[in-house]
């Protein structure tokens, strides 16, 4: 494991130009975040991350190959892009879970709040920046109560409180009145969708500001999908999130901005609408369009 931090974008993080490379569009803030003039100033001002020229690799291989993006507080970023295209990759460099792999590098500044996150302890950043997996994953011998609090317990956490704590975070995925009597139930005792939502549950019970999604629906039917898409729809009031999807319809339900990775490249990133009606690139008009991927 080793992970380098140097500057890749020339000048300081406020320097930072987002509209510096050919390829990369220059994304106006929601209105709520700050006057188009930004445009001039750095976007990632308003931004609650930000990846500048971030380059990653699996020992000679690079994988990132210089991702320049700002993740808006309290909103939905999509990124879409073909397989092996580097999407799992970039949303593990942003919680530092990429470096745990053996061999694996990455380079560039990722920004937390204008912290660079290399800097911060890793356990503490990923109690700031949750991740949520392709596959529900409770743990089996846990009864769906322990489940919520084992991000929790496994940091050395006290809990003043557990199991308010368990039915708050419950109730924020809305499967409290699904499981409030079978609390000490297994969490494997639930059907897939449920379970995706208790593993939502528990990264929320460390009360993250980001909450990372690693196609979070993949495994689902269309009911329990279009159940965990509301709960991202209100999460968002309160978060700030980013979910890698194959699911174009999904990107254009539950994303304000939506970026297209092309073979370890942003190809093209701003408001979801102009993705999917204008995108400025032929390569993401053929690919939301099913000419490749
Ligand atoms: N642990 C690893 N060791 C070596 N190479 C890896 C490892 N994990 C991923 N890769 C390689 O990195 C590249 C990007 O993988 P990544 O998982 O980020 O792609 P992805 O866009 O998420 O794809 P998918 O849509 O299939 O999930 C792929 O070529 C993959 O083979
Ligand atoms: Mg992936």
């Amino acid at each position: 494991m080793s992970t380098t931090n140097s500057v890749v974008a020339s000048g300081s993080v406020s320097g930072a130009p987002w509209g510096s490379d050919a390829h990369l569009q220059v994304v106006p803030p929601p209105p709520s975040l700050g006057a188009l003039g930004a445009m001039v100033e750095p976007l990632h001002e308003s931004a609650k991350m930000s990846a500048v020229g971030l380059r990653a690799s699996f020992g000679a291989r690079e994988i990132l190959k210089g991702i320049s993006i700002p993740l808006y507080e309290k909103h939905v970023t999509a990124i879409i892009g073909p397989s092996g295209c580097g999407k799992s990759t970039f949303i593990r460099c942003l919680n530092r879970m990429h470096e745990v792999v053996s061999g694996a590098t990455s380079v560039g500044q990722v920004h937390l709040d204008g912290q660079d996150i290399f800097s911060m302890d890793p356990v503490r950043l990923r109690r700031r920046v949750g991740m949520v997996f392709q596959k529900p994953n409770p743990f089996p011998t846990m009864s769906i109560r322990d489940n919520v609090l084992a991000g929790l317990r496994l940091n050395g956490l006290k809990v003043a409180e557990p199991d308010a704590l368990v039915e708050r975070a419950l109730r924020q995925v809305a499967l409290w009145d699904e499981v409030k009597d079978g609390i000490h139930r297994s969490g494997l005792s639930l059907s897939g969708g449920q379970q995706q939502r208790l593993c939502i549950a528990r990264t929320l019970a460390m009360e993250p500001e980001v909450i990372l999604m690693d196609e979070p629906c993949s495994a689902l039917d269309p009911i329990a999908t279009a159940r965990v898409e509301e709960l991202i729809h209100e999460l968002k009031k309160d978060y700030t999130i980013v979910i890698v999807t194959h699911n174009m319809q999904q990107a254009a339900r539950v994303a304000d901005y939506t970026a297209f990775f092309y073979m370890g490249e942003l190809i093209e990133h701003d408001r979801t609408d102009v993705i999917f009606t204008r995108p400025a690139q032929q390569r993401t008009e053929d690919y939301i369009t099913g000419r490749f991927g």
